[in-house]
């Protein structure tokens, strides 16, 4: 606490991320990432893009990488917005369509950053409970007073709302912002870009740092009529021309054109996740049936702060939530075969001990 902190430094409650380890030789199942290096075509971009050009201004624009973004997600450029990762694309969409004493509405279990940016801006906020099948309850969401955002799959539980459902709250909130936060999409559900020339009132947001194993690039996208857009921009305008880095630019186009790789991972994943899934339930696991990198599990006789202990001091890492109503799970992103490998195998050990 300071005396010179503003007023909205006091109102702030900041997002507290997952760890970052600093020691080696440790299993890393915490924060979602993607257990596979980045396409090799995106290094070899990455490489040849560190030259005498940054000294010079990356492009405000961001051009070339609208292009890219259009044609792999078959929308025009003036629908795509970049963002130096999508949490930076949520935090300007927030301050571009929501307004204040007008409340939105997000699930109780959900991203714990939108809480946070609600915070931040001032905003209120309606938490509505997930349905105790973690399903989210579609009609409770219908016209909302400041409008609505929610992940597909939702985090922490990677349960999937199928895109007929998301449809039916666009059409019940004409008149306000419905952002649909898809971060998690590619790893088994239908993506909301489709209906965006539909209905003016969708933005979807995306991220290569999961399907496309950039979260240290920071790249975001939202998709939405140009008007969206537009918003996004100008809010984006008014903190700094140039969120997007020379060597962002040139390895997130390389990633989105490398379609090939993108689809090799991503299948990985999927098997790997069905595997494991299959796995703990015969050691006795319970297991939200996801469309993520991750998991969502409870033991039936293990309580999950001991499991994550126990976990840790044997170097894998897994994310806990204390809060009520997920205190008895925890997250396990999908590693690579090994790592899950050895998972399931400390796993067995601490049930018998
Ligand atoms: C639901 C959801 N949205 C957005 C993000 C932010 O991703 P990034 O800022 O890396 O694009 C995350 C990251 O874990 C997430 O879980």
């Amino acid at each position: 606490m300071s005396k010179f902190w503003s007023e909205i430094v006091h109102l702030t409650d900041p997002y507290v991320p997952g760890e970052q380890p600093k020691q080696q030789n440790i299993i890393k199942l915490n924060t979602n990432e993607n257990p596979y290096p980045p396409s090799p075509k995106v290094l070899a971009a990455l490489r040849e893009g560190a030259n005498e050009y940054l000294r010079l201004y990356p492009s405000p624009t961001v051009d070339e990488l609208l292009q890219a973004a259009a044609k792999q997600f078959a929308v025009s450029p003036d629908q795509v917005f970049v963002g130096n990762g999508s949490d930076e694309v949520l935090a300007f969409a927030f301050l571009a369509f929501f307004t204040k004493g007008e409340v939105i509405r997000f699930p109780d279990i959900t991203y714990s950053f939108y809480s946070v940016y609600a915070k931040l801006y001032g905003l209120e906020y309606e938490e509505v409970p997930l349905l105790p099948d973690f399903t989210i309850p579609v009609e409770q969401f219908f016209d909302s007073e400041g409008g609505v955002i929610f992940p597909n799959p939702n985090a922490p539980t990677g349960v999937y709302l199928p895109l007929a459902a998301v449809e039916e709250v666009l059409v019940h909130n004409p008149n306000k912002v419905v952002i649909i936060d898809e971060a998690y999409i590619d790893f088994g559900g239908e993506s909301a870009i489709r209906l965006i020339n539909q209905y003016d009132n969708l933005l979807v947001i995306q991220t290569l740092s999961k399907s496309r194993s950039l979260a240290g690039l920071r790249i975001g996208f939202a998709f939405g009529n140009k008007e969206l857009i537009e918003g996004l921009n100008r809010i984006k305008n008014s903190f700094n021309s140039y969120t997007i880095d020379r060597l962002a630019i040139i390895g997130a186009v390389a990633a989105l054109e490398d379609t090939v790789y993108f689809a090799e991972t991503r299948e990985k994943i999927i098997c790997s996740r069905e595997k494991v899934a299959a796995q703990l339930q015969l050691l006795g696991f319970t297991i939200l049936e996801s469309k993520a990198n991750f998991l969502f599990i409870k033991h039936n006789l293990l309580p999950a702060e001991v499991l994550y202990t126990k976990l840790k001091e044997k170097g894998i890492f897994v994310r806990y939530f204390n809060k009520p109503r997920i205190c008895e799970y925890i997250r396990l992103t999908i590693g690579n075969e090994e790592e899950m490998d050895r998972f399931i195998h400390e796993v067995k050990v601490i049930l018998h001990t």
